[in-house]
């Protein structure tokens, strides 16, 4: 019999086991969670090494010193992934967001060299150590409310010296994270002062640190704003080419405020996610089918700047495998863990609360290529699992701003704890 040197029995066992092949899920598979009642699951050096419901835990043989947790029927699920992040950043938009009503004042204000261009002067002024304590404070943050994986992006230095500055303090705190951190290049995200005159020669800078980026793995992936007054698709795809040509992955800020047809650029360089997508057309949603694109959807930037969410519906009658972030950054998101994502994807964007956890679990490690390591509760996958003070998972989509997640394990150690509750 297995060996265990962890195991969390009688729950509500949420596994998201792949139904077949190891695909996101759609259609009425994004509605399954693969619940599993009376159920446990069991690691060994921080891998699951099984799952199982009733007594047959008990023939698991236990290594000395072994935890075994009666979690009395709470929900134990995959812990989650968020695969779209901004958390490389210092200073704060207060006086912006006080002021902005819709994405018309968004755009308006970065057109006046606010915005994104405010975020990028404090970034610039913060110091390595500065830097890396708040993006430390923001990964503890979204750990304690049960992430672990997460997609962390540069993009707040504009300039390719500074943005491999940022690269390099990400790839630090992915060193030490005790979670699975996924750096990003978010290689053109505004155009820099210094270059109002010369997009072309941006862009020809952005594309000469590509290389410099993948032969140091600072980043697993190459994105872009593409968006009205930002940067449009015709712009950015030799840049993108030339990032799949090194062995990035490509992903898009696509349709997030106006249809520039970002969706169907994704598709047709075969990104791993487009996301945003709030306004992206019926033919671009045809063109992520096809792709197998994951649409990342961030309902938390549609709150807070108040434009229209992407229509969930949309995306499941066309059969679009959907994920879910926080996007958490200064200027449109502020949300800092995916209970928030998950609550808001339900009443902004009409998902179920089950296709919602799908989109924050299974689909979303498909979105950052780790569909057949992480977002499931599979024998061989990491332990990465978390503890909800509920016996019904749908309660994280309906308690909005709730803390339920009391215990968060990554690689098969606790890393969060909060209450008493269980010991
Ligand atoms: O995902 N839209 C582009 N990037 C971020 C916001 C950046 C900012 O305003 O600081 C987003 O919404
Ligand atoms: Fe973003």
């Amino acid at each position: 019999m297995k060996e265990a040197d962890l195991v969390l029995r009688r729950a509500r066992l949420l596994t998201l086991a792949p139904l077949g092949e190891e695909r996101p899920r759609v259609g009425p598979a994004a509605d399954d969670v693969g619940a599993v009642d009376d159920g446990w699951v069991a690691a060994r050096d921080g891998a699951i090494v099984a799952t199982g419901h009733g007594s047959a835990w008990e023939r698991l043989e236990l290594e000395k010193g072994a935890v075994v947790d009666d979690v009395a029927g709470r929900v134990v699920m995959p812990g989650f992934v968020d695969p779209h992040t901004h958390l490389c950043y210092a200073g704060e938009r207060w006086d912006e967001f006080g002021a902005r009503r819709s994405a018309g004042d968004y755009l308006a204000i970065l057109e006046r060299g606010g915005g994104i261009h405010a975020t990028v002067r404090a970034t610039r002024g913060a110091s390595d150590d500065q830097l890396l304590a708040l993006m430390r404070g923001r990964l503890d943050r979204a750990v304690a409310a049960g992430t672990t994986t997460i997609e962390v992006k540069s993009g707040y230095g504009l300039e390719p010296e500074e943005e491999l500055r940022h690269l390099r303090l990400i790839a630090r705190l992915r060193a030490e994270a005790l979670i699975d951190v996924s750096a990003t290049y978010l290689a053109a995200h505004a155009l820099p002062k210094r270059f109002a005159a010369d997009r072309a020669g941006f862009l020809k800078a952005a594309t000469a640190a590509l290389g410099e980026v993948a032969r140091e793995h600072l980043a697993e992936a190459v994105d872009a704003f593409v968006e009205k007054g930002v940067f449009d698709g015709d712009e950015i795809a030799p840049l993108m080419r030339e990032a799949a040509s090194l062995g990035l992955a490509v992903t898009l800020h696509a349709d997030q405020m106006n249809d520039l047809g970002g969706a169907a650029l994704a598709a047709r360089l075969e990104a791993r996610s487009a996301d945003h997508v709030a306004r992206a057309s019926a033919d671009g949603l045809r063109a992520l089918e096809r792709s197998g694109t994951v649409a990342v959807l961030l309902p938390g930037s549609s709150l807070f700047v108040g434009y229209p969410p992407p229509d969930g519906r949309r995306f499941v009658a066309h059969r679009v495998p959907i994920a879910i972030g926080t996007d958490h950054n200064p200027g449109t998101s502020p949300l800092e863990g995916m209970p928030s994502a998950i609550a808001l994807a339900v009443t902004l964007c009409g998902l179920t609360p089950r296709e919602a956890i799908v989109a924050a679990t299974i689909n979303a490690a498909h979105a950052l290529r780790r569909g057949k390591r992480a977002g499931a509760l599979v024998e061989g996958r990491r332990a990465d699992m978390i503890v909800l003070d509920t016996d019904d998972e749908r309660e994280l989509a309906y308690r909005l701003g709730s803390r339920l997640v009391v215990s968060v394990y990554a690689n098969g150690a606790r890393v969060s704890h909060t209450g008493s509750i269980i010991e």
